[in-house]
């Protein structure tokens, strides 16, 4: 955990040396603290055997019992999902479109915004919980596909988007998105691990935005965030570390900020976790379908999104997520110039 915290802040300086921001005197700081931060995160790595031994604190946390199974419908009730990770015919494990021959210079493009703007020390998952099963979902993708783009407006764009008035998902349908972590071994390789570090939820009352049923952010949906909290964590590993963060409170943010962001982001204290999630998924008035961003990936080329829809990965196999972030923190600058400070 302390690896992970001072690897974010070796990422930071780093990131703003890069960009030479700053005066002279200011990046000279910066550079001895980085040198400092590096010398101390290779004291931190773990052997592979340790890695390896690494808990599973998602199901460590479901067997726990301190969350419920199901959510009943009710904002209130800290559920997680038991089965998430175990019941490939329950929860689908989603993936970018991938084209039937992916060259080497786009391979970049198949990470998450998410993983980008946490310089790959994490990677994510993204699950589909789909009434009507795996049928029902590739009938609709297979849709969305046909009738619910505009491609012609994506090739011009660089992003796409799935058009107004288009088939919606189903009343009922989750999803869900789970970060975990990424570590550094003795020889300086960033390796996936099984930790769980956040788990964010969005349960679909209606799919057209109506305050009605109630739901926690008054648009249709129920959202809930769980995270990995040290003080949990090391209390005799009680709640195995998740735990929820309130609703209703202001939301400490740390990606999809501007990197001279002040301290919670640049809005401040302002929003609550619910108001906050609102504001992604549904702050351009978008609904049901179209807030479901992982969908088609609407952040754009550069961003990395490919141009496709997306579709579950078939039941039992690996996901592909962990390697390829790690591969992309491997590529990356930040990783680069940890490495050569340590040589
Ligand atoms: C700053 C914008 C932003 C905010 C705020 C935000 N999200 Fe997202 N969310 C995204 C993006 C972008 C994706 C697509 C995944 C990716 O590319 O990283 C996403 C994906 C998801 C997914 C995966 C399924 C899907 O919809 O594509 C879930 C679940 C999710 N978010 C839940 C939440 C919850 C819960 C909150 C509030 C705690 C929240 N999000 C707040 C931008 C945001």
């Amino acid at each position: 955990m302390l690896q992970r915290d001072l690897w974010a802040a070796f990422d930071f300086y780093v990131s703003r040396n890069i960009e030479r921001d700053g005066d002279h005197a200011t990046r000279r700081r910066r550079d001895a603290l980085r040198r400092k931060l590096a010398a101390v995160i290779r004291e931190l790595t773990l052997s592979p055997r340790e890695i390896e031994s690494l808990p599973d604190n998602y199901s460590l946390a479901v067997k726990s019992g301190r969350f419920a199974a199901e959510h009943r419908n009710e904002p209130a009730v800290d559920y997680l999902p038991p089965k998430l990770f175990t019941s490939p015919e329950e929860w689908f494990e989603i993936d970018f479109f991938q084209p039937s021959n992916i060259h080497e210079d786009i391979q970049d493009r198949f990470i998450t915004l998410h993983t980008r703007n946490y310089k790959a020390r994490s990677y994510f998952r993204i699950f589909y919980r789909y009434p009507g099963g795996r049928a029902a979902l590739d009938d609709f993708l297979k849709h969305i596909d046909a009738e619910g783009i505009d491609w012609k407006f994506g090739a011009h764009s660089g992003f796409i988007m799935v058009r107004d008035g288009t088939r919606q998902i189903p009343v009922g349908m989750e999803v869900a998105l789970v970060q975990f972590l990424i570590t550094l071994d003795d020889q300086l390789r960033p390796v996936p691990t099984p930790i769980v570090e956040s788990v964010r939820l969005r349960v679909f009352r209606n799919v057209d935005g109506r305050p009605e049923p109630p739901t926690n952010t008054g648009v249709g949906m129920n959202v809930s965030e769980y995270t990995l909290k040290r003080r949990l964590l090391f209390d005799g590993a009680k709640y195995v570390g998740l735990a929820r963060e309130p609703d209703d409170q202001p939301i400490y943010r740390v990606i999809f900020q501007s990197e001279k962001a002040p301290d919670w982001g640049e809005a401040g204290r302002s929003l609550t976790l619910a108001q906050d999630c609102r504001r992604c998924h549904t702050g351009g008035g978008q609904i049901g379908v179209q807030t479901v961003v992982s969908l088609v990936n609407q952040g754009g080329v550069d961003a990395g999104a490919p141009l496709g829809v997306a579709h579950p990965l078939s039941a039992g196999a690996p996901s592909p997520r962990p390697a390829r972030a790690a591969g992309f923190k491997s590529r990356h600058e930040t990783y680069r110039r940890l490495v050569e400070y340590l040589e």
